[in-house]
């Protein structure tokens, strides 16, 4: 269990953090009245209903339900876990991220550790390679320099069963972690050797350059041809790529990226110069990879095999592309003669003929339609309406926008249905409405019955600044019968001793029960009524009061036996109410 983060640390952060800029920087928003707007990134839309509130410091799609502060975007954005997005942002402020170490629980080996570990065992890769001549050897044979072996850090396992083990496992723990993260493969009559012998190491980082996973690949014709790290706690192979982090280190806005299928394509065309290649781990690419690629450049250019497996593999990357297709994004296709792949084609023609390659490639709706189109026959009635229904349930995942008409107009001239396009709409508009009946609607931006006390917790939300100047509430208020109260009461605690904004107060409720609700009365139109928000805040609190003092006076009145005190406080109450 890692050490948890101080929540004082937390608000500094969203304290130096302004959410609009952040944002800004990978959506661009742009001003609308009060607030900032774009079409959200988080769902298909036309119109903008995603808001970004800079005074509450907080994110709101009115369309999707999306919702959340600076830390919850990043999350959701870049797919970082809780402590990557406030590593993250740490990182924009220069900050180091300091752990708190009390809290009575065992401070046992945090995820640093692990990163750690894994930056020493490429180190002891890339060193072993200096005494191993064959797999030097084995890389001049293949054509590597030294120069560009040093920069993806390419090593060597040696072939003993415990190398990495003698050098790294110090430790029970460091050995368990080893384990952990599948550096070390456990005996089962107990002890461990090296999962990587004898082979040439790729070492797999992450966006942040850290060291997460490996690749090894045999020096000859053994089996496997490659050997990857599993999956570990900090290595996820559907989510990561070969090259990206050394792509965004060359280029902060690359203006292409193409994605290959192997470790030694990528090194290769980066001998070449052709430095804007990534690598999917031996898996297909996946939605989460297209998603990352795309946030990174607009153009994502597949390269595989032009064998049927590469074609296979291109479309499964064309299926799980298509919903990051937003406008201003485009995505191409490349197939290499059969006997070749990047590697072998670039040492056999170049860096120019390998580019020219790129620039006269098919754009994924070429690719899209002759592969659907390849074994229909259109010139009957039933094949069109096969095109058209296959086609469009593929055009419905494209985001709205040109890129999804551009499709259905070249649909239409396939299908030369082109004096007919409601023909295409009235396909697309049935299969919406299928899908509608088949998935539940899961409303996430349901009517919320505005009660007293979800008005006043939505004031106090909305405006922290002037709940926090409100006068301290007796005590005795939390005893309300009214569900909320406790969460009332304590939102206005949490701002007494600390001043916040919208944003920051709803990060001290992440992960609760309350939080989403909390969130949802944060955006909320129509809270107050005037410009007077303290008056506001005032009125609530009491009628809250007045509430409080109701419920009592019933209680007490009810009550056959009453003592000393409690005569007192009836009669007070009594005349509280008279006198309002
Ligand atoms: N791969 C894998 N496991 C295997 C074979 C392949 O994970 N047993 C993955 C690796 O990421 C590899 C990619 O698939 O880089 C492509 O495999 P392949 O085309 O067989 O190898 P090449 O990349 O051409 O490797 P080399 O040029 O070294 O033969
Ligand atoms: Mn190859």
């Amino acid at each position: 269990m890692a050490g948890k983060i101080p929540q004082s640390f937390i608000d500094d952060l969203l304290n130096r953090t302004d959410i609009v800029e952040l944002i800004d920087s990978r959506v661009h928003l742009k001003k609308a009245g009060k607030n900032f707007q774009a079409c959200c990134p988080f769902h298909n839309e036309k119109s903008p209903s995603f808001t970004v509130s800079q005074e509450k410091q907080f994110y709101h799609c009115f369309g999707c339900g999306a919702h959340g502060n600076a830390v919850g975007f990043l999350m959701e954005y870049d797919g970082l876990s809780f402590p990557d997005a406030i590593a993250e942002l740490a990182n924009l402020h220069g900050l180091q991220v300091p752990v708190e170490q009390s809290g009575g629980y065992q401070q046992n080996p945090a995820a640093a550790d692990q990163y750690q570990l894994m930056e020493l065992a490429g180190r002891y890769f890339q060193s072993q390679l200096k005494t191993a001549p064959q797999a030097i050897e084995y890389l001049k044979q293949r054509g590597l320099t030294g120069e560009v072996v040093k920069q993806f850090g390419i090593g060597y396992a040696p072939s003993g069963w415990d190398g990495l083990r003698q050098t790294l496992a110090r430790s029970a723990t460091a050995e368990a972690q080893l384990v952990e993260l599948g550096m070390l493969i456990q005996r089962d009559n107990g002890g461990s050797y090296d999962r990587f012998r004898d082979r040439i190491m790729f070492p797999i980082q992450d966006r942040r350059g850290r060291v997460i996973g490996f690749g090894g690949r045999v020096l000859g014709d053994g089996t496997p041809k490659y050997l990857n790290s599993p999956e570990t706690p900090i290595f996820h192979k559907g989510k990561e790529l070969f090259g990206l982090y050394q792509v965004k280190e060359k280029y902060r806005n690359p203006n292409r990226i193409l994605i290959v299928e192997g470790y030694m394509d990528v090194v290769a065309l980066a001998q070449f110069g052709v430095d804007y290649a990534v690598a999917s781990l031996g898996t297909s690419t996946t939605p989460d990879h297209m998603h990352l690629l795309f946030r990174t450049t607009a153009e994502v250019i597949c390269c595989y095999d032009g064998d049927n497996a590469g074609r296979e593999a291109a479309w499964r990357a064309l299926e799980n592309a298509l919903p990051s297709l937003q406008d201003g994004k485009t995505l191409r296709f490349v197939f290499l003669p059969p006997e070749h792949d990047p590697d072998s084609y670039i040492r056999a023609y170049g860096r120019e003929v390998f580019e020219q390659q790129l620039d006269n490639s098919p754009s994924f709706a070429e690719f899209m339609f002759e592969r659907l189109s390849r074994d229909i026959n259109l010139s009957g009635e039933a094949g069109q309406n096969e095109l058209a229904n296959k086609a469009i349930a593929l055009i419905r995942r494209v985001p709205e926008g040109f890129n999804r008409e551009s499709l259905l107009t070249r649909l239409s001239a396939q299908l030369r249905w082109g004096e007919n396009e409601k023909r295409l709409r009235d396909i697309f508009r049935r299969q919406e409405q299928e899908d509608q009946t088949r998935t539940t609607p899961a409303k996430s931006g349901g009517k919320i019955k505005l009660t007293l006390i979800r008005r006043a917790i939505a004031l106090v939300v909305q405006h922290p600044q002037e709940a926090a100047l409100l006068p301290p509430l007796p005590d005795v208020l939390k005893s309300l019968n009214e569900p909320g109260i406790e969460v009332f009461m304590s939102l206005l605690a949490q701002l007494h001793s600390n001043p916040m904004t919208t944003g920051q107060l709803l990060e001290h409720w992440r992960g609760t029960r309350e939080g989403n609700a909390l969130a949802q009365l944060a955006m909320l139109d129509g809270i107050a009524i005037g410009e007077n928000i303290r008056e506001e805040l005032e009125d609530v609190c009491d009628r809250l009061l007045d509430l409080y003092l109701q419920q009592r006076l019933e209680i007490l009145q009810n009550q056959s036996q009453l003592t000393q005190e409690e005569k007192q406080e009836l009669l007070f109450l009594i005349s509280e109410y008279k006198r309002t």
